[in-house]
């Protein structure tokens, strides 16, 4: 009976060490490079596209891009637009969208970390990301973008950069 008992703690206690660590996996790299997979409703998407009032000429990039939603968008509404994503099931997803739509020559997405990316040449950059990400990427964006760039934040601030402007939980920065 004793022997049972131990061989069973033992079994649930891999097991229990099994699944945790498979949590861990999928969950750790999020939190040090940046925010979990959570897709911008519709109605947030066509406030982030006033909020940006794109013009011609405007270079976008949506940092961590999901399914493509806010590069197509960006792209429809003039913009020449990229998306970094480091999920490739996401970005297959969003290049099938942009296939669809028939902006490929207008919406592009990259697989990768943003981190590692010179945005300089961006002048309007969107971002959904936690406020690990925002306490980070406020030092890269004021070290990188030109002066008159926009960064329109969904649903975070910056820790230390009033907005402009601030609707609906979409926060406008200029640089
Ligand atoms: C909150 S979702 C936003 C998705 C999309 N921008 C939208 O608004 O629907 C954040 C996305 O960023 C991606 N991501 C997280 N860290 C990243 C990084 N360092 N570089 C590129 N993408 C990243 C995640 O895989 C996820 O798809």
């Amino acid at each position: 009976m004793l022997i049972i008992l131990i061989i069973s703690s033992i079994s649930f206690l891999f097991l229990f060490v099994f699944f945790m660590l498979r949590f861990f996996e999928a969950i750790l790299p999020f939190m040090f490079w940046g925010a979990i997979y959570v897709p911008t409703s519709r109605s947030k998407v066509e406030k982030i596209i006033e909020v940006a009032a794109i013009k011609p000429g405007d270079k976008a990039v949506d940092l961590g891009s999901g399914d493509g939603r806010l590069v197509i968008a960006l792209a429809k509404s003039g913009a020449e637009a990229h998306g970094y994503e480091i999920n490739p099931l996401l970005v297959a997803l969003s290049r099938k969208n942009i296939r669809k739509e028939k902006i490929i020559d207008k919406a592009f997405i990259n697989l990768g970390s943003f981190w590692g990316q010179d945005l300089s040449s961006f002048n309007v950059v969107a971002v959904y990301g936690m406020n690990h990400v925002m306490r980070r990427l406020e030092k890269k964006l004021k070290k990188e973008l030109k002066p008159g760039s926009k960064i329109v934040s969904n649903g975070f601030e910056f820790p230390s950069w009033p907005p402009v402007k601030a609707e609906e939980g979409i926060y406008l920065y200029i640089k």
